[in-house]
């Protein structure tokens, strides 16, 4: 699995944070080596299991992965749009940009960057707002299974005081629905939480423009989502 690096401006349009979702604290989960935390004031803690890797070997692994996402993604040209990044060169420039970004953050401020690995976080429960999972859960389905899926969807939503966005919903490469996304959200309901998929203004994968969005114990906002 890629370490990859989305920036701020990515995971906004991913995850349709205004500026109201970053007021209090927020958890960025497998964040990898994503600029966000890098470029967002505020309480922002970053978790990757990737982190227990010297920072030299994660920059060089880092930037060794980004021509071969590049690659790949020429390679199945067919799945992807690009209203939302313009052009292939665009993109591959923001991951760059994030890329450097997120180096020289984690030299300059290591503690905002934590190993630790789903389902089993290194942090205390209600420890933060908001929590936001990038293209982990859902995206690795094929790998991860559906009983992993529920133990780390109910760790997200243990260290969560508000609420936990996942995005997107569909497994890496295809616009395939998964097919426990439902089961869970049922499940996550019972227990008293709830749940939406919302449509965003990110566009990338085909198919892939939702996220998961689950309101700890209690309702979701009511700000209007598309
Ligand atoms: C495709 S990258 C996404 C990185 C970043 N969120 C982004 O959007 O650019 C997936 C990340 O999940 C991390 N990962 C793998 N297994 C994990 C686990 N069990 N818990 C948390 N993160 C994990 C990987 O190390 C990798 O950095």
């Amino acid at each position: 699995m890629f370490v990859s690096s989305r920036s701020a401006a990515e995971y906004r349009a991913m995850f349709d944070l205004v500026p109201e979702d970053l007021a209090g604290s927020v958890l960025d989960c497998s964040a990898g080596g994503s600029s966000f935390t890098a470029e967002t004031d505020g309480r922002v803690v970053a978790v990757d299991p990737a982190y227990v890797i010297g920072r030299s070997e994660l920059a060089a692994r880092l930037r060794a992965g980004l021509d071969e996402a590049d690659r790949i993604i020429d390679d199945n040209a067919d799945r992807f749009e690009w209203s939302w990044y313009g052009s292939p060169e665009r993109r591959a420039e923001m991951r760059r940009a994030a890329a450097e970004r997120f180096i020289a953050d984690l030299h300059r401020r290591p503690g905002r960057y934590v190993a630790g690995a789903l389902p089993d976080l290194p942090l205390a429960s209600g420890s933060v707002d908001l929590v936001l999972c990038s293209h982990l859960l859902f995206t690795w389905a094929d790998r991860f299974g559906e009983d992993w899926h529920r133990r780390a969807l109910a760790e997200l939503v243990r260290v969560a005081r508000r609420e936990v966005r996942v995005f997107p919903v569909v497994v890496s490469g295809t616009a395939e629905p998964v097919a426990f996304l439902d089961g869970l959200r049922r499940e996550l309901d019972a227990l008293g939480h709830r749940t939406e998929l919302s449509r965003v203004p990110y566009r990338f994968q085909r198919g892939g423009d939702r996220m998961l969005r689950i309101g700890v114990g209690s309702p979701l906002d009511s700000a209007p989502r598309r």
